[in-house]
């Protein structure tokens, strides 16, 4: 085994971590003061917990498929119980933020109604593989700017911390459910469903969810737009946009025939954060 192989590339390396966060100090606009960059985290927050529960149903329920690769079947394995920690500890800052004063039970509600008590039930199990994989590329593309940007510098320690070790995660085990997916059913005209799917879903319920706390957090006007500007600013990173940098390219790179998600050099961050913040990746 060297350095320079990907954990998909030597499958059967990954490795569940479950730190925990204190979130009782957490102020109401904790990314900075601001309340954009605050509430896009917070929505995606709350979109989190039911999410990854659907990620790990919807790759168990072809776990036979994958029987014959032991190597496979420990990520696989490792895979929900990444996203079971994770789940787990973001709904723990569900508390916090009822503490903070935001009204959030009507929100998830409605997402677990639309979402997984409508629209997962009149889909098919190989589109809710094909839909997991393609989200698995979208956090993972979310996670590598969390890592490479820095942008979490001017978050609450708890809030930077948790995202980091989630982002981190996200990588190690980024082509897991793609991978799956490839052994159940290689289709390309399957795994661009997926793509809509996800892009749709995710696109809708997280704008839906971060208006909900701007809502909450009397910032529903123009001049919140500009706030994101601001972190660029005071954090000297490059100009990047959730629409162009996550959802565009992220769509274009997975749009490739050959795509895999190893093909997106981002494992060096993860391994250095793993490093610094658990002492081995
Ligand atoms: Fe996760
Ligand atoms: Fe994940």
């Amino acid at each position: 085994m060297t350095q320079q192989q990907t954990w998909s590339e030597r499958r059967g390396g990954i490795q569940p971590r479950a730190p925990r966060f204190d979130f009782s100090g957490v102020p109401r606009r904790w990314f900075g003061g601001l309340a954009l960059p605050t509430h896009l985290a917070n929505g995606a927050n709350l979109l989190f917990p039911m999410g990854e529960r659907f990620f790990v149903r919807s790759v168990r329920h072809f776990e036979k498929v994958i029987a014959d690769d032991p190597a496979l079947l420990a990520d696989v394995k490792a895979f929900y119980r990444q996203e079971g920690h994770h789940a787990g500890m973001h709904e723990r800052y569900f508390e916090a933020l009822e503490g903070q004063g935001f009204e959030i039970q009507g929100f998830l509600r409605w997402y677990r109604r639309l979402a997984y008590e409508g629209i997962e039930r009149v889909t098919t199990p190989e589109m809710h593989l094909a839909a997991t994989a393609a989200l698995e590329h979208f956090t993972a593309i979310l996670a590598e700017g969390a890592l490479e940007q820095r942008l979490l510098d001017a978050a609450h320690p708890a809030m930077r911390e948790l995202l980091l070790w989630h982002a981190a995660e996200e990588i190690e085990h980024k082509s897991v459910a793609f991978d799956v997916l490839k052994r159940v059913n290689p289709s390309y005209a399957l795994r661009m469903a997926g793509l809509f799917f996800a892009t749709v879903t995710l696109g809708g319920f997280w704008a839906a969810a971060t208006l909900m706390f701007l809502a909450q957090d009397d910032a529903l006007h123009p001049g919140t737009l500009r706030e994101l500007k601001q972190v660029r600013e005071t954090k000297g990173v490059q100009d990047r946009s959730i629409v162009r940098d996550v959802f565009w390219a992220g769509i274009k790179a997975y749009a490739r025939r050959d795509f895999h998600p190893n093909q997106m050099d981002n494992e060096g961050l993860a391994r250095a954060y793993l490093e610094e913040a658990f002492g081995a990746s």
